[in-house]
């Protein structure tokens, strides 16, 4: 159930996400480079077939082409926050190819400087997303949207610092746990409660 405003213009334009998964190989590296603003420069021959865009229509869009609506949007406001700071960010996220597909994958970030040591873009390596770590971010996340529906970006921040304060890690700390098998869902059992389908029913016709 997404709502209007989770598609970025352009994406919501052209495609509707479509609950498909385009299953990543092992060795797939996903690459962009883009400005400081996140409009993309360039991009290796990967990430365009498996987001299915020409190179033509990829270069010069901003990166939100491949947001998908199940992201939460302060994963966003808190990636931004961590590479304009100048930290790498180390992600799991969901994006949605041009036929309304999605796929999985962890990203770093590299943080690219000019000689003055001021941040000129960004590059951003993506690789496949082991199906354990998945399972269990998808109920962060859809718990995060919930918030995000039923109050707002900053509730749902807070959700996740308090998460990651409870479990004394960063974000990028958590993702690695997750990844390695470390924080599992028995672990967090008890502190994501994901929505009732009633729930959500009743939250989308309020
Ligand atoms: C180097 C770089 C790579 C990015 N990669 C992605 C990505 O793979 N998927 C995505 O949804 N957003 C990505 N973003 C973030 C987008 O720029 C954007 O903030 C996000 O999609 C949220 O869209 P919105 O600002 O329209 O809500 C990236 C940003 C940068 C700087």
């Amino acid at each position: 159930m997404y709502s209007e405003k989770d598609f970025p213009r352009t994406t919501r334009e052209k495609h509707k996400a479509v609950n498909k998964e385009i299953k990543l190989n092992e060795d797939d590296v996903l690459i962009t480079k883009t400005d400081k603003s996140g409009r993309i420069e360039e991009c290796n021959d990967n990430f365009l077939k498996i987001s299915q865009y020409t190179r033509d229509e990829a270069i010069g869009e901003p990166h939100n082409i491949v947001r998908h609506p199940d992201m939460p949007k302060a994963i966003f406001y808190y990636m931004w926050k961590t590479i304009n700071s100048g930290r790498n960010f180390t992600g799991l996220v969901k994006n949605l190819a041009k036929d309304g597909k999605y796929y999985w994958v962890v990203t770093d970030f590299d943080i690219q400087k000019d000689e003055m040591g001021k941040s000129t873009g960004f590059i951003a390596y993506r690789s496949k997303a082991k199906h354990q770590a998945i399972k269990l971010i998808e109920l962060i996340y859809a718990e995060m949207k919930e918030i995000e529906w039923r109050e707002d970006m900053e509730a749902s921040y807070n959700f996740l610092l308090e998460l990651l304060t409870e479990q004394g890690v960063t974000y990028n700390e958590f993702i690695e746990k997750v990844v390695k098998g470390e924080i599992t869902t028995e672990t967090l059992q008890g502190k994501i409660t994901p929505p009732t389908p009633l729930q959500r029913i009743g939250k989308f016709l309020s």
